[in-house]
């Protein structure tokens, strides 16, 4: 008897065959989560048909995703527009928060010779979304749960002390109460230096009896490094706009077999880089829920980041965990 293969791992990347649902719990917590999943267009085995049923679908996905998250976790949802359009307010009830909307636009020769102008009701489609969210970082706070621009507001009102000192423990003439402080949507989140000064501040200065100021165990203050910590990260690549121009997978990059492509749903390396780079470090975690080919997990390992992903069915799995152990070939 031949024992089948599970789990597949190469350096820091693992793949895992099976229902994502069932290993999230074994996986290290996430940086990075790109989820490729169900479309509701039936375009590979298991995919429904309509996007009707997709809040079902990944409703155990998205609690999962939050409880498993960090303060600092970005999720990039790619889906149709209507498959994201059909799930948002669901991402919304876990805690995701809304970025971005990226367009991957395939361009024209995604569709050159297959569309019949006399026919179609609508022009041909050539675009994809890929949308970014944030976990949204709650305080729990007396029996009721916080924002993190509440929390900052409560910390200081605790103090006993204006809010205009904080000006002064910033060392600025208005900024810190006008954007750290302030309760209006211009809300800033304050960087890890000012945040260290005004926490000093405050646990010299404030009531004593209220100490540590800005704390989560009420034992310590956070530092500015922990507090950076606090949101997803972000880097803004110059010229990177949210519409993304490149075209569908095609050459070398295109797993084939006699000649058709393996995966409808294959996704380029380049954007699912663009993602990885903007939202984490190197040695940072991506997890890729919906594996197919694990087209995240080969981008994610050629940039040095550890990697966790599931795939459901066998003949996927077998091909993703060929991918990548010859990864540097693609
Ligand atoms: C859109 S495809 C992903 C394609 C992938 N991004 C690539 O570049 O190859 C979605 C994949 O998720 C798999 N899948 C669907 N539900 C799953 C689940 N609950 N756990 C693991 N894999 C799942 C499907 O079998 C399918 O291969």
């Amino acid at each position: 008897m031949t024992v089948r293969m599970t789990t597949f791992i190469r350096e820091d990347s693992r793949i895992c065959l099976g229902d994502a649902l069932t290993h999230y719990e074994k996986w290290q917590k996430p940086t990075v989560i790109i989820s490729d999943g169900p479309y509701g267009l039936g375009s590979y085995p298991g995919d429904p048909e309509t996007t009707v049923e997709l809040p079902e679908v990944y409703k155990p996905h998205f609690e999962a995703w939050s409880n498993y998250a960090l303060p600092s976790t970005t999720l990039w949802f790619w889906n149709s527009e209507l498959g994201w359009a059909t799930v948002h307010p669901l991402l919304d009830k876990y805690g995701w928060d809304f970025r971005n909307c990226h367009v991957w636009d395939k361009g024209i020769s995604h569709i050159a010779g297959n569309s019949n102008t006399k026919t179609l009701r609508k022009f041909p489609v050539v675009t994809e979304v890929c949308v970014q969210y944030v976990k949204r970082v709650t305080f729990p706070m007396n029996g009721s749960i916080l924002s993190m621009q509440a929390w900052l507001r409560h910390e200081w009102e605790r103090t006993g002390l204006p809010f205009s000192k904080t000006n002064e423990a910033c060392g600025v003439k208005n900024a810190a109460t006008r954007k750290y402080f302030t309760k209006c949507h211009l809300w800033y989140f304050p960087p890890p230096e000012a945040f260290e000064s005004f926490v000093k501040y405050a646990n010299k200065n404030g009531n004593a009896k209220g100490r540590p100021y800005f704390s989560l165990d009420g034992k310590r203050s956070l530092t500015g490094g922990e507090w950076e910590k606090m949101r997803a990260k972000f880097y803004c690549h110059n010229g990177t706009t949210n519409v993304w121009q490149e075209n569908a997978v095609r050459g070398i990059e295109r797993l084939k077999e006699q000649n058709k492509c393996i995966h409808m749903n294959q996704k380029p390396l380049k954007l699912l880089e663009l993602c990885i780079n903007a939202s984490s470090d190197e040695g940072d975690v991506v997890w890729e829920p919906f594996g197919g080919l694990c087209s995240a997990s080969i981008a994610a390992h050629k940039i040095s980041r550890s990697s966790f992903a599931a795939e459901i069915i066998p003949e996927y799995f077998d091909i993703a965990c060929k991918r990548l152990d010859n990864y540097d070939v693609f």
